[in-house]
């Protein structure tokens, strides 16, 4: 696997590629890879000819509170991983070789609507972050698709609709949650929990299968539904954020409603974790 640090590096590899005729899938991580990762570089390599990654922890969706500085860099063994996964190419660059003139470029790329909910609501600016890296990336890579996890089921939603909107030629394609035995869905963040929480954790996951369960059962009052999980993650020892009931796109959910997403984010002492549940009533 070759690595390149630079964009004109990148685009000269790139370049090549095209003019042999090679289709580009594109996965964009922060690097501390996981199976997750390895999940989307296996189905990019199912897809295209070339697979490229990118590492790269992005300064300007983290807020000033969060974990950009503790955030772990893993660059050596994240490599192995790309490598051993068959990814063709890694790009991994410093913060100036992305953010010549800071972070606080003049051009951000802001998604209004959807990233004012959920994980945006307590995250002010994170998602205008993640579509302004994603908008560079996409340009500097143009691939013809490009891999996310559902895990982060808004920040999906947020790349799906900057790229319609931008006109992106890329198929952003979701993959399913990978998860742990014991439920937990795989994440970077993970490792920051501490034996006794990383036990704790998959309660989460079980909170929306029972509320799916509920659901499926022909429970309707959400709020009550929400409210119920929320009282019962705390007693687990978690710190609610928010648990909500959608549909699919990320709209209030109505009784009529059958393509359903149950979306969760809590505090874990320190860690916060985030999942969600999408399924379909009959
Ligand atoms: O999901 C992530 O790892 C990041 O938010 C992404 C999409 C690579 C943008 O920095």
């Amino acid at each position: 696997m070759k690595t390149e640090t630079t964009i004109a590096g990148l685009r000269a590899a790139i370049r090549a590629a095209r003019k042999a005729g090679k289709s580009i899938a594109f996965v964009p991580t922060m690097g501390n890879l996981h199976a997750g990762h390895i999940t989307l570089v296996a189905h990019a390599r199912r897809q295209a000819d070339m697979v490229i990654a990118s590492i790269f922890v992005n300064p300007t969706q983290f807020g000033a509170n969060e974990d950009f500085d503790k955030y772990p860099r893993t660059l050596t063994a994240d490599s192995a991983m790309l490598a051993e996964a068959h990814c063709d190419l890694l790009f991994s660059p410093e913060a100036r070789e992305m953010y010549p003139d800071g972070r606080s470029q003049p051009t951000q790329v802001l998604v209004s609507g959807i990233t004012e909910t959920l994980c945006g609501a307590s995250r002010p600016g994170h998602f205008t972050g993640v579509a302004t890296v994603v908008s560079k990336l996409f340009n500097i890579v143009q691939p013809d698709m490009a891999f996310f996890g559902e895990k982060d089921y808004q920040q999906l939603a947020v790349i799906r609709q900057m790229a319609q909107d931008l006109c992106f030629p890329v198929e952003v394609v979701g993959v399913p949650t990978v998860r742990a035995d014991d439920g937990l869905a795989l994440s970077s963040r993970n490792g920051f929990l501490s034996p006794d929480e990383r036990k704790t954790a998959p309660q989460l996951y079980q909170t929306l299968c029972s509320l799916r369960q509920a659901i499926q059962g022909g429970q309707r009052d959400y709020q009550a539904l929400s409210g119920a999980a929320r009282l019962h993650l705390g007693k687990c020892g978690f710190e609610p954020d928010y648990v909500e009931i959608l549909r699919q796109d990320l709209s209030p959910a109505g009784v009529d409603d059958n393509r359903l997403v149950i979306l969760v984010a809590a505090r874990l002492g320190s860690t916060r974790l985030i999942d969600n549940l999408a399924f379909d009533l009959p």
